[in-house]
């Protein structure tokens, strides 16, 4: 007998969206000019001082939700700058961070990635690993324009470059997103991984209930 895990992926698409390709080309002919939001600009502002105040190199955090692998990763890479971005509130500032564990490496932005990607790669503010954590799946077909990779901001997303690193607990959709990187001359690996320590919410619900982990690897600075 079997149990379904609570958390686990169901979805009616067998293998990679038979409307991938088409959606891909299309977005890269056609540039995303949805305007920006304001508070979107404002924020971006925001990050660009910061950026200038600690001259160091930085680490997108896309998707951080709230803020956990933010902080986890500011403590692996103390030399960055760790930029965490969501577009739900986060519950942690920097002030209670920095008095918990001693760090003030990063900085967290509510904002829709969908305008900060292209205000980024417009100022080239470009990070030097991007991390994307488990984003929303979307594991219904209709709903592949959803997906990162199915999205009109992914030419942007890709633009931005750097060394990056999706973790999903849905292989499909990491696959998805290396046929749709393989679309604009990257490759990238996916593979099973046991995340050692668990660095996000997500990832400690889906490693509880049993769930096989995957992570996706590209960098983005290098065609091929
Ligand atoms: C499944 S949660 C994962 C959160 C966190 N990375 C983790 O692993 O615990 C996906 C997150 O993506 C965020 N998100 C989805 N679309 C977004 C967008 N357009 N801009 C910013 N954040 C977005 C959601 O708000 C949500 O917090």
């Amino acid at each position: 007998m079997s149990f379904a895990n609570s958390h686990q992926i169901v979805t009616n698409q067998p293998g990679v969206h038979e409307k991938l390709a088409d959606i891909v080309e299309k977005h890269l002919k056609h540039a995303f000019q949805k305007p920006y939001q304001q508070h979107s600009i404002d924020g971006f502002k925001q990050v660009e001082l910061e950026v200038q105040r600690s001259g160091k190199p930085i680490i997108f955090d896309s998707c951080c939700g709230v803020g956990d692998s933010t902080i986890n990763l500011a403590k692996m890479y103390p030399n960055h700058l760790v930029i965490g971005m969501d577009k739900s509130g986060h519950r942690l500032n920097k002030n209670e961070a920095y008095e918990q564990h001693g760090i003030d490496n990063f900085m967290l932005l509510r904002t829709d990635l969908n305008d900060f990607w292209r205000l980024a790669l417009d100022a080239q503010m470009l990070p030097e690993k991007h991390f994307i954590l488990y984003p929303n799946p979307w594991p219904k077909a209709k709903h592949v324009q959803r997906r990162w990779h199915g999205a009109a901001v992914f030419p942007s997303l890709v633009a931005l470059g750097g060394e990056l690193e999706m973790r999903s607990n849905w292989r499909l959709y990491l696959e998805e997103f290396s046929a749709a990187l393989a679309i604009t001359n990257h490759s990238s690996e996916v593979a099973q991984f046991v995340p050692q320590p668990c660095i996000t919410p997500f990832e400690r619900k889906y490693q509880a209930s049993g769930q096989p982990l995957f992570k996706l690897n590209a960098s983005l600075s290098v065609n091929t």
